[in-house]
This record gives structure tokens, sequence and C-alpha cells, in this order.
């Protein structure tokens, strides 16, 4: 079915000269990464508590890593979307940009997105518990579960942000200030219940700016959103792009 784009929007979108949009793991279920809630959700098969949070790598790093790797195995070989797409294409159209989001796949970067910020790491990225240095390892499987530090052998951490963890100060200043000052934010695949993340909409909304919601899913930041677009992220994008007049 062909998605109606309202003309409006589409109108705003052209006319928009600060954009900030916010993604979650719906931009890339269509690209085959599994989302964390709903049906096929990873949190209804794997709990956080006993995978995603410092202590349970503390108590375990062996499981912990192994759940890191199989997610790792999984997002490898997958490509972006016509929704990275379009997010990408966006940040060439518009002066002042900025995407934020909350997944850890590199998807949006496989894109072409250059202006962004991840919130919640990297699953491409590794850090040591002791020096803290953060280093880049795109091996499938990961050779030594857990991984050791090169240079002083201490354990090797993935670069996410876990339960409990707070978020990098930088990115979330960055996020802060581009939802505070854009005139238009894009909200996409978020079920919009983790924090501070979802508090972002919400700035941008009570500074004046258009919101616009892409989700087949209503969600808590709805009632926000300026426009509702109903569907998949790669559909709607594809229905946007042409209204456009854009290849994605
Ligand atoms: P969720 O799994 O909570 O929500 C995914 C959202 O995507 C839901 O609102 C779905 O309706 C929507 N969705 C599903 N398929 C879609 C599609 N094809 N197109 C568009 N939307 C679709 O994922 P997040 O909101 O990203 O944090 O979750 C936020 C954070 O909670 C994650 O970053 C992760 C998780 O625990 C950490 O691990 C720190």
């Amino acid at each position: 079915m062909e998605m109606r784009i309202p003309r409006e929007l589409v109108k705003a979108l052209v006319e928009a000269r600060r954009v900030a949009v916010l993604t979650g793991a719906g931009v890339s279920a269509e690209s085959g990464v599994p989302t964390f809630r709903g049906k096929d959700g990873l949190w209804r098969r794997y709990s956080p508590q006993e995978l995603a949070t410092p202590q349970a790598f503390a108590r375990d790093p062996k499981l912990v890593w192994e759940w890191y790797d199989w997610r790792r195995g999984l997002i490898a070989p997958l490509e972006p979307n016509p929704a990275h797409r379009f997010i990408a294409r966006l940040e060439g159209e518009v002066p002042d940009f900025l995407l934020i989001t909350q997944n850890i796949d590199g998807l949006h970067e496989k894109a072409g997105s250059r202006k962004l910020v991840e919130l919640h790491g990297n699953i491409w990225k590794v850090r040591c518990t002791r020096e803290g240095t953060v280093k880049e390892d795109r091996r499938v499987p990961l050779p030594e579960i857990p991984p050791k530090c090169e240079n002083c052998g201490a354990l090797l951490r993935p670069h996410v942000v876990w339960f409990g963890e707070s978020l990098p100060v930088d990115a979330l200043e960055e996020a802060m200030g581009a939802a505070e000052e854009c005139d238009l934010f894009l909200v996409v695949g978020t079920s919009g219940v983790v924090y501070p993340a979802a508090s972002l909409p919400q700035v941008a909304r009570s500074r004046g700016a258009l919101v616009v919601e892409i989700n087949p899913e209503e969600t808590p930041l709805t009632p926000l959103a300026t426009w509702s677009l109903r569907g998949k992220a790669g559909e709607v994008a594809k229905a946007l792009a042409r209204e456009l007049g854009w290849e994605v």
C-alpha cells in the first residue's frame, strides 16, 4: 500500500534549516537487526540484568562477551536499509544537522552518516577496563573470549552503555544542544521508554520544534508529534524520498 505523506510535512522538511534525528532499534529492523522490546525483541529472550549491566560483566565476563560476540556475528553481514540512507541524505541537504542514535550496530555510518553521536556506544569498539582506552575491533568471531587488552592484559569490555551506567557526557551534551536548537526533530524506530534519549524529542517540542515520528506503533512520544507516520522506517523513508525527488 502506498503511504500518503502530508504536503505540509514535505514543505517542512524542505524548509528546515536545523534538523535533529533520533533513532532506535526500529530503524535497523528491516536490515535484520533484532529490536529489544516487542514480539521478537531481545529482552523477551534474554535478561538485561544477566547480560547488559556492569554487575553481570563483573560476575561472568565470558557469558556477557559470548552474547556480544553472537550479536556482532548477527550484525556483521547486514546492510543499511532505505531509512538509514534517507537519514544520510538528509544530512547533506540541511545546513545544521545532527543524527543521534541509540543503536550500537554501526549501520548509520555504513550508510554514509557522518554527523552522528552514538548515545549508547558502538558494538564494533572495545574498551580496556583498566586503561579506559577504546579501539575498533571488527573481528567476527573474536579469537579469544573474553578478549584482553594487548597493551596491559586487563579485560576488555564492549564499548557500549549498560543499564545503570551513565551516557557519555560529550555525546549527551551535543544531543541536548541539537534538540534545543533544531526546528525539526525526526524520531525513527524508538519505543521512547529509555531515558535520557527519550527526553530529547520532549526538549525539542518544548522549544517549539516540529516533531515527526516514524514508527509502525504508537509510543509515549506520539502525543508530541506534529506528524506521526505509521509504518516501517524503510517504507516510510522511500515514500518521503519519492516526494522529495531523492534516490535512497
Ligand atoms: P526498542 O526495541 O525498545 O523499540 C523499537 C521500536 O521500533 C518500537 O517502538 C517498534 O514499534 C519500532 N519498530 C519496529 N520495527 C520497526 C520498523 N521496521 N520501522 C520503524 N520502527 C520499527 O528499541 P529502542 O527504542 O532503540 O539500550 O530501545 C532503546 C534502548 O533500550 C536501546 O538502545 C537499548 C535498549 O535496552 C541499551 O542497551 C542501553
